[in-house]
């Protein structure tokens, strides 16, 4: 653990090279293992492959252009009435939220453990994200997280 602590820093900028099905699969069985308040995993996480969505993605990112270089891009959103009906308004507020950067913070490290690279990315507008990715409004995107090979 404390040399995967050390590995992980901010990347990006990526290789154009495709990041494995296999590896993204154990991404998400990690992302989707994290802890979350009462166990009610007030958070779903879209993976995003496609380059147009990828590139608009960037755009709503306030034109941070990595974004769209890195051949994929998690989206972490809360569900925020999931924990609220348990938990009220700090579950709405708090926990849901809470629960998507967890799940977002343990895919950036298993990424790195794997010998991915991946960049957090909370500079975005948010109903341009929801926009184009078409977001049920049970969804709040909270981080983007573009992972790939570090160039
Ligand atoms: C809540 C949050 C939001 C962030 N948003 C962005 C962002 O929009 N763009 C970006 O390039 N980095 C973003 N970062 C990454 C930070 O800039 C980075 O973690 C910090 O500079 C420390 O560098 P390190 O991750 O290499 O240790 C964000 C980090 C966090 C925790």
């Amino acid at each position: 653990m404390h040399e995967l602590f050390q590995k992980r820093h901010s990347i990006r900028r990526y290789k154009d090279v495709a990041v494995e099905e296999k590896k993204l699969k154990e991404i998400l069985a990690v992302a989707n293992s994290a802890p979350s308040a009462g166990n009610l995993k007030a958070r779903e996480i879209l993976v995003v492959k496609r380059k147009k969505i990828r590139e608009m993605l960037a755009q709503a990112a306030l034109r941070q252009d990595f974004v769209a270089v890195a051949p994929i891009v998690l989206v972490f959103c809360a569900v925020p009435e999931r924990s609220a009906k348990e938990y009220k308004q700090r579950g709405r507020e708090l926990y849901a939220l809470q629960d998507a950067t967890i799940a977002a913070s343990f895919a950036w490290l298993q990424a790195v453990d794997l010998g991915l690279a991946a960049c957090w990315v909370g500079a975005f507008k948010e109903n341009e994200v929801r926009q184009i990715l078409g977001l049920d409004k049970s969804l709040r995107p909270i981080v983007l997280l573009p992972i790939g090979y570090a160039k």
